[in-house]
């Protein structure tokens, strides 16, 4: 997608081989009208696809997220981060490990906000290893509800995150791909790039 392809290269920095700091838009501070520009192209792109919940993971893909539940019409759960468990029977939950923080965490979804006839769209700031994506579709699964497909803004596609998504039966649609980081550069891959 030209417009986040674009901004990236404006605003997005390359510390390093593996991370890109997109503060200034995405993480930190959040460029609305951008955001609604993505989930309009989400929208678009999974019009067909019969969605009926947008779900995210706390916290940077919550306004992606939204501007997509909104122009598809259909409600937006954030999925939670907790960090003990609850034990109340009501919640579907899971561990997730991010291998770029080094940290994990109790990916949690309460019971009432997914329904076995539910078709899914995930969307989420980035993809790196696929561990919360996975996560999600684990909630996803145990709920008897479908993972229609999966929306991301940035993918790094030199980790094995999408390869991993797509090995598992998902489909993924990244708005940029990108192939190789350093300091101070940014390659891009085509969107249908392998
Ligand atoms: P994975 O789920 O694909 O395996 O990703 P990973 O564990 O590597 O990512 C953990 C966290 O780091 C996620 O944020 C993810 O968005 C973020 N992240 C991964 N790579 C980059 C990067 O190159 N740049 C930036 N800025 N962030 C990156 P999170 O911990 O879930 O937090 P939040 O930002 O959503 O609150
Ligand atoms: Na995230
Ligand atoms: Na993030």
């Amino acid at each position: 997608m030209k417009l986040l392809e674009e901004r990236i290269k404006k605003d997005g920095k390359a510390l390093g081989k593996t991370v890109l700091k997109v503060d200034s838009f995405i993480n930190h501070q959040v460029d609305s009208e951008f955001m609604d520009a993505l989930g309009k192209d989400f929208a678009e792109h999974f019009k067909d696809c019969g969605i009926t919940k947008v779900f995210t993971i706390e916290s940077s893909g919550i306004a992606p997220a939204l501007m997509t539940a909104k122009y598809l019409d259909v409600p937006m759960i954030i999925l939670k981060k907790q960090t003990s468990k609850i034990l109340n029977g009501k919640v579907y939950q899971t561990r997730v490990t991010s291998f770029t923080k080094g940290t994990s965490y109790e990916l949690t979804l309460y019971q009432d906000y997914i329904d076995p006839s539910d078709k899914v769209l995930l969307i989420d700031d980035f993809l790196a290893n696929g561990e919360a994506a996975m996560g999600a579709s684990r909630l996803i699964k145990e709920s008897g509800a479908e993972l229609s497909g999966i929306g991301i803004l940035i993918e790094k596609s030199f980790q094995k995150g999408r390869k991993r998504l797509e090995d598992a039966g998902y489909y993924v649609y990244s708005q940029a791909r990108i192939g190789r980081l350093d300091k101070g550069v940014i390659e891009f891959l085509p969107e249908d790039a392998p």
